[in-house]
C-alpha cells in the first residue's frame, strides 16, 4: 500500500463521496503526519445516544456500590450487587466471561493496580483503597467506568493523597484534551502530573476506544510525548483510565488466575476511569 511519510492514512473519503468539511480538516492533520482515526470510529448520534444510556445504567451500577461499599463485606457480594443491579435494568456485565474474566466486576485493593477477581475471601478493611470497575452493555452498547473508594472513610496520609493525585491525572484530561489534540498531548500531562508528585504511571494497561465493543482503538496511553499517538476528533468516544503507582511503575500478572495486576514492589496503586465523548468543545463525560 501506498504510504505518506510513516503515518498509516486511517482516514479515507469514500470513492465518489464528496469531502465534507469534516474530512478537509482532518486530512490535512494526516497529511502532517499525524495518526488519524478511522473514518468510522465517528460515532452516530444514534450511537452515542446508546453509549450515553449504558454510561447512565454504569454510574448507576457504581452509586450502587458507594452505598454499599463497607468495612467486613467480602468482594464477591459487592460483585453479586453490581450483577443483579445491572441484569435488573436490562443490562450485561461486559466482564463476565470476556476472555474467560470470571466475575461482573474488577475489584482491586492497595497494591492490586486492577483486575482483581472479586472472591468470597477477600474481605473489605478500615484503611484500604479499592478501585471497583464496571463496564455495562445495554441495548449493545457499552460504558466503563472505576472509582475509587477508601473504607471506613479514613486511611494512611500517604494513601489518601495517591487516591487523589491519581483522580487529578483522570481529572486534567477536561483541560488538555480538546479537539485534534492527540492521546499523547494527555499521555504527556497524567505523566508529568504523576511524576511532579513522586508517583509513576502503568504502561502495560491504557485507556482505549470504547461504545461498540469493550475494546477498540484508539489506544489512550497514560504517558507519553505531546503529539504522538491519535488524534482526538469529534464523535470518538473513549475511555482515559490513568493507573498510577506510589512506587515504582513495573507490575505483575498473577500466575495462578492469570488476571490479578499487582505492582512488583508491592506498594499501593490508585485507578479512576471514565468514558467520554470528544465533542467540537471538548471532553463530555458519559459516566460518573
Ligand atoms: N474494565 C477494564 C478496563 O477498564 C477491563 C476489565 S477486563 C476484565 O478496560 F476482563 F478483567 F474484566
Ligand atoms: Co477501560
Ligand atoms: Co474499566
Amino acid at each position: 500500500m501506498k504510504m505518506f511519510g510513516r503515518v498509516k492514512r486511517n482516514w479515507v473519503v469514500p470513492a465518489g463521496q464528496e469531502p465534507t468539511e469534516l474530512d478537509k480538516k482532518v486530512i490535512a492533520y494526516q497529511n502532517k503526519g499525524i495518526l488519524c482515526p478511522r473514518r468510522d470510529m465517528i460515532r452516530t448520534p444514534e450511537q452515542i445516544e446508546g453509549i450515553r444510556r449504558a454510561g447512565l445504567l454504569n454510574t448507576a451500577v457504581l452509586d450502587l456500590v458507594a452505598a454499599n461499599i463497607k468495612e467486613g463485606i467480602s468482594t464477591l457480594a459487592l460483585d453479586d450487587l453490581i450483577g443483579e443491579y445491572t441484569r435488573a435494568h436490562g443490562g450485561v456485565c461486559a466482564c463476565l466471561g470476556y476472555e474467560g474474566y470470571p466475575k461482573n466486576s474488577c475489584i482491586s485493593i492497595d497494591d492490586v493496580v486492577c483486575h482483581g477477581i472479586p472472591n468470597a475471601n477477600t474481605i473489605l478493611k478500615k484503611g484500604d483503597i479499592v478501585n471497583v470497575d464496571c463496564t455495562t452493555i445495554l441495548d449493545g452498547y457499552y460504558a466503563d467506568a472505576s472509582r475509587m473508594f477508601v473504607i471506613g472513610g479514613e486511611t494512611t496520609p500517604e494513601k489518601q493523597r495517591l487516591v487523589d493525585v491519581t483522580k487529578e491525572c483522570l481529572d486534567l484530561s477536561f483541560e488538555v484534551c480538546k479537539p485534534y489534540t492527540t492521546v499523547g498531548d494527555l499521555g504527556y500531562a497524567i505523566q508529568k502530573h504523576a511524576e511532579e508528585n513522586g508517583y509513576s504511571i502503568v504502561r502495560e494497561l491504557c485507556g482505549h476506544g470504547v461504545g461498540l465493543k469493550f475494546h477498540e482503538l484508539p489506544e489512550v496511553c497514560h504517558y507519553g510525548r505531546r503529539g504522538d499517538g491519535m488524534l482526538l476528533v469529534p464523535g470518538m468516544t473513549f475511555t482515559i483510565e490513568p493507573m498510577v503507582n506510589m512506587g515504582k511503575r513495573n507490575v505483575t500478572f498473577d500466575r495462578m488466575d492469570g488476571w490479578t495486576c499487582r505492582t512488583a514492589d508491592g506498594l499501593p496503586s490508585a485507578q479512576w476511569e471514565h468514558t467520554f465523548l470528544m465533542t467540537e468543545n471538548g471532553l463530555e463525560v458519559l459516566t460518573y
